[in-house]
């Protein structure tokens, strides 16, 4: 396993296999004038491929696919499939809009794929397409029936909190109860203010600090007569690489997250990079601090790739000091 000059352990990769994206969610990417970059600037298959084989000698052993949304991009299953296969590799996951999956979970699980996280911020069917400008939200339910069915596990859902959407939170939360659904709410991160943030108005006065959600859950679930959320060990939790802390309530098969990219930030349990789909690796979501990873890929020079890897880990910051805002749109960045 590697270690960044700041002692931590770095073996898990989140790779965008595209930019593209089926939906527009508000904060993600503007709702045209998304330049999207051409076909032959984003890593072809096999050249993620190759960057798989070495980043797994480097002590990188868990792979997070991305996107966009990674469903779109052609040739994923296959990806999938060798992936899983490369030596060193121990584990597969993805994080998807689910709209693809009734398709394709199937494929997805026999290639190996071991689980998949899906995005979904709210269970009211027009709020759901004002965020995402178009969607269809029986589409991603039918895509948690389909990563329910063919036995990804754990099932994780995705919630991005927004103040000023006054989300239904109550009602998301006890999708964990009856089933074994974890749902983990998300401090929004106004990132990509160029377009993104920017082009919603919402800022940081938006994010809900997870404090004050665990806050409001809990009164609304005292009233509802459920009882409050308990938190369980991270020995407990569903298995994941994330820095979600869970809760639970009494007698529920499933579980309810936080992640606190802001309020309380987990950069010193940071354990990965991201690579863009442009091959670009990036020690840090915040910072516009980038590696070329595309020209030795394309030159089939591993010995560079490998060095890139090493410069990148190294240059990791030991936190976000707090800086959100980055040139690129969450969609070129996977989350
Ligand atoms: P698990 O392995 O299931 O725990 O997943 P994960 O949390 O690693 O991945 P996922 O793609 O589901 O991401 C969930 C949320 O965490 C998204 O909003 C991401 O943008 C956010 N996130 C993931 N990595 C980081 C990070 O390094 N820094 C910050 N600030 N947020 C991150
Ligand atoms: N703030 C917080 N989470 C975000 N995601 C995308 N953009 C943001 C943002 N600005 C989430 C998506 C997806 C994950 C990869 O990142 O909803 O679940
Ligand atoms: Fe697409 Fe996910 Fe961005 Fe929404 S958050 S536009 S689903 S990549």
């Amino acid at each position: 396993m590697s270690k960044d000059n700041h002692g931590r352990e770095i073996d898990y990769l989140r790779i965008s296999v595209t930019d593209r994206c089926n939906l527009r969610c508000l904060y993600c990417m503007p709702e045209d004038g998304v330049t999207w970059k051409p076909h032959d600037s984003i890593l072809t298959i096999e050249e993620i491929e190759r960057l798989v084989r070495i980043a797994a000698a480097e002590g990188f052993s868990r792979i997070r696919l991305t996107g966009g949304e990674p469903l779109v991009r052609l040739g994923i299953v296959d990806l999938v499939r060798s992936v899983v296969k490369t030596a060193g590799i121990e584990s597969v996951a993805m994080t998807t809009n689910g709209l693809l999956l009734p398709q394709m979970a199937e494929q997805l699980k026999q290639a190996g794929l071991q689980r998949v996280n899906i995005s979904l911020d709210t269970l009211d069917p027009e709020q759901f397409t004002y965020i995402t400008r178009r969607g269809k939200i029986e589409d991603v339910f039918a895509g948690i029936e389909a990563d329910l069915a063919v036995g990804f596990n754990p099932v994780k859902i995705n919630a991005v909190v927004v103040r000023s959407l006054n989300q239904d939170l109550l009602t998301f939360a006890k999708l964990s109860f009856d089933r074994p659904l974890h749902v983990r709410f998300i401090e929004y991160m106004p990132v990509g203010d160029s377009c993104g943030s920017g082009g919603t108005g919402w800022t940081e006065a938006d994010t809900i600090p997870n404090d004050e959600l665990v806050s409001m859950l809990n009164a609304l679930a005292i009233a509802d007569g459920i009882g409050p959320l308990l938190p369980i060990a991270k020995t407990k939790s569903p298995q994941g690489w994330g820095p979600a802390q869970y809760y639970q309530f009494d007698g529920a098969k499933g579980t309810v997250g936080f992640i606190s990219a802001l309020s309380r930030h987990f950069c010193s349990e940071c354990n990965r990079l991201r690579v863009t789909a442009e091959g670009q690796l990036r020690p840090c979501l915040f910072s516009d601090l980038e590696y070329d990873l595309r020209t030795a890929l394309r030159a089939g020079d591993d010995a560079s790739v490998q060095e890139t890897l090493r410069r990148a880990l190294k240059a990791k910051p030991d936190s976000h000091h707090h800086r959100v805002g980055t040139e690129r749109l969450m969609s070129q960045i996977g989350g």
